[in-house]
């Protein structure tokens, strides 16, 4: 099906932090293969690798120094070919990284870019954006605010300034030049050859800049991208490109084209207000956020998302939602990160089960496909005392043994410590317990991600919010030409009596218990905090005359 991604629920990897299979106390690729029954059984079907590609790893991998290899740390390409192969086996598919925007200042790129006697020094002198003065692009933003006060970095060798967007290790690539555009489809198309299904596209806005913008979303950056779609179409059918366009909804809509662009993008400013309708117990933040999000071309979709390796960005709210956002969730200063909070999503819920739960029943109802972060189904916490963001990043935690069964390593040489305090340490919080117990939330997930599953208009449905008197029920339904399917969601701490008028008379049937509730045309029941409840409607036949044609064949037989 070359619209897969429409029912696909990915599952993002910090190769980094899954699993090690060689004993350094560095997960690899290796590691990753030796859990892809565990991911079958959760539920996913999608896996984003996050770069695996060579890098000194001052941005975590997004700072790539070599595009056509693996990290050793993580293994080698044969390794990567061979983690495809298995996860198609289990039909997984699976998705890797292209960071266009910029690369490390220990490219070879760029090594030659800014070295007049580098033997390469001609071929690459443009492949940068270079400047003598660090006075242009003045309205760009800042966008790494706890690190960078500039956008241009002096650079001693080559006697001028380059331009980042992000830390002053990662140089801007200079998509002005015809090589720079050529050079990353040829990375695009190495991916692929390596068996990747679909490729997340890092900081697309910020590909190209222009005198007096804010040097995002120009046109000519969606121009590339046409040209990379257009590319991967012919090379690769059927190969889905995700952007991480953190903008606003209008902004965002151009990425997707005519459908000729980008097949997703990330919904950055519907995940904050999950957690604003949560805090407020108000579905108001939903409602606007579902007004601004535009109807997107036929095979396009949406990428929700909770948590992911990144702080929760915060700069898709107004200046009075952040503050609020921090203030409620982010009470002490250290969990917070440039215009985010570095915190994971357990945590962030106060590790109470009932909203950790609603908020999921949000993301995997609402518009789009689900991207879940690993870890964030089995509650795990963070350490904010580690810096940037990697207080978010540490071991996934297996089981009770040492090094929470991620490594055999000695303590000392893991890449960082497993999360042990009191509430969220390794030997509570781990999947070997959570398979143990069948209410654990994992189960939970599992069962919730199996109903999913067997109801394509949550993945495809089309959305129509329902008016309840009530601001802290939210409720809509999603239906396809084949179901009709309704969820209602608590969004208080509070018990709530739902009384909600359907056009119809008929029968709900809970997806999860099997219940049937009538409703005539009002559907009556209560919720407890947090609650929610996802339904099938069955209207009665006289309201949906097809269902009475459907349902006696005899008339059809007897006119012949
Ligand atoms: C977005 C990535 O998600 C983030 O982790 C990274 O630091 C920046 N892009 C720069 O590549």
């Amino acid at each position: 099906m070359s619209d897969w991604y429409k029912s696909a629920v990915f599952y993002q990897i910090f190769v980094r932090a899954f699993c090690d299979s060689n004993g350094d106390g560095i997960g690899d690729l290796r590691g990753v293969m030796s859990k892809l029954d565990y991911l079958r059984a959760l539920g996913v079907n999608t896996l984003w690798l996050m770069p695996i590609t060579p890098s000194p790893l001052r941005d975590h991998g997004y700072d790539v120094s070599g595009h056509f290899d693996v990290h050793p740390d993580y293994g080698t390409l044969q390794d990567f070919r061979e983690l495809v192969d298995a996860a198609h086996a289990r039909a997984l598919r699976v998705i890797v990284e292209l960071v266009p925007n910029h690369t490390s200042d220990q490219h070879p790129w760029f090594q030659a870019s800014r070295d007049p006697h580098h033997p390469e020094h001609a071929k690459y002198r443009d492949w940068y954006v270079w400047s003598d003065t660090d006075q242009k692009y003045k309205e760009a933003r800042i966008i790494f605010i706890d690190y960078e006060k500039s956008n241009w970095t002096w650079d001693e060798k080559r006697g001028q300034y380059f331009w980042h967007r992000f830390f002053y290790h990662q140089p801007d690539l200079n998509f002005d030049n015809p090589e720079v555009q050529k050079a990353m489809l040829r990375v695009a198309q190495f991916w692929v050859d390596q068996g990747a299904d679909g490729i997340r596209v890092d900081a697309p806005p910020y590909l190209i800049e222009r005198e007096g913008t804010n040097c995002e979303n120009l046109p000519e950056s969606h121009a590339y991208y046409k040209r990379l779609r257009a590319f991967l179409d012919a090379y690769a059918p059927g190969t889905m490109l995700l952007a991480e366009a953190n903008q606003w909804p209008r902004d965002t809509l151009p990425y997707f084209g005519d459908g000729d662009e980008f097949q997703m993008n990330f919904h950055f400013p519907l995940m904050p207000r999950i957690f604003l309708a949560l805090a407020q117990g108000n579905r108001e933040p939903l409602d606007w956020v579902l007004a601004q999000t535009p109807p997107l071309p036929e095979n396009c979709q949406w990428a929700t998302f909770l948590r992911n390796h990144d702080e929760l960005t915060l700069e898709m709210v107004t200046t009075d939602e952040r503050e609020f956002m921090w203030n409620f969730y982010a009470p002490d200063v250290a969990m917070r990160k440039n215009l985010g909070i570095r915190r994971r999503l357990a945590p962030l819920l106060d590790n109470d089960r009932a909203r950790i739960q609603v908020a999921h029943s949000l993301l995997l109802t609402l518009i789009g496909s689900p991207v879940l972060y690993y870890g964030d189904e089995i509650g795990m916490g963070d350490n904010i005392r580690l810096d940037d963001r990697w207080g978010v990043r540490t071991p996934m935690q297996w089981d009770a043994s040492r090094n929470a069964g991620f490594s055999n390593a000695p303590r000392e040489k893991m890449y960082l410590p497993v999360i042990d305090d009191a509430v969220y340490g390794y030997q509570r919080v781990n999947v070997a317990l959570a398979e143990r117990a069948p209410d654990s939330f994992l189960h939970w997930l599992r069962r919730a991600l199996k109903i999913r599953a067997q109801h394509p208009a949550f993945g495809r449905g089309e959305l129509q919010t329902l008016a309840t008197n009530n601001p802290a029920l939210f409720a809509y339904t999603r239906a396809t030409p084949q179901e009709k399917l309704l969820v209602v969601n608590n969004l208080s701490a509070h018990a709530q009596k739902v009384s909600l008028p359907l056009d119809t008379r008929g029968v709900a049937r809970d997806l999860e218990s099997g219940a049937s509730l009538t409703f005539d045309p009002a559907l009556n029941f209560e919720l407890p905090r947090y609650g929610y409840r996802w339904f099938a409607l069955v209207p009665s036949p006289t309201d949906f005359p097809f269902l009475e044609r459907a349902a006696s064949p005899g008339a059809e037989s007897r006119e012949h």
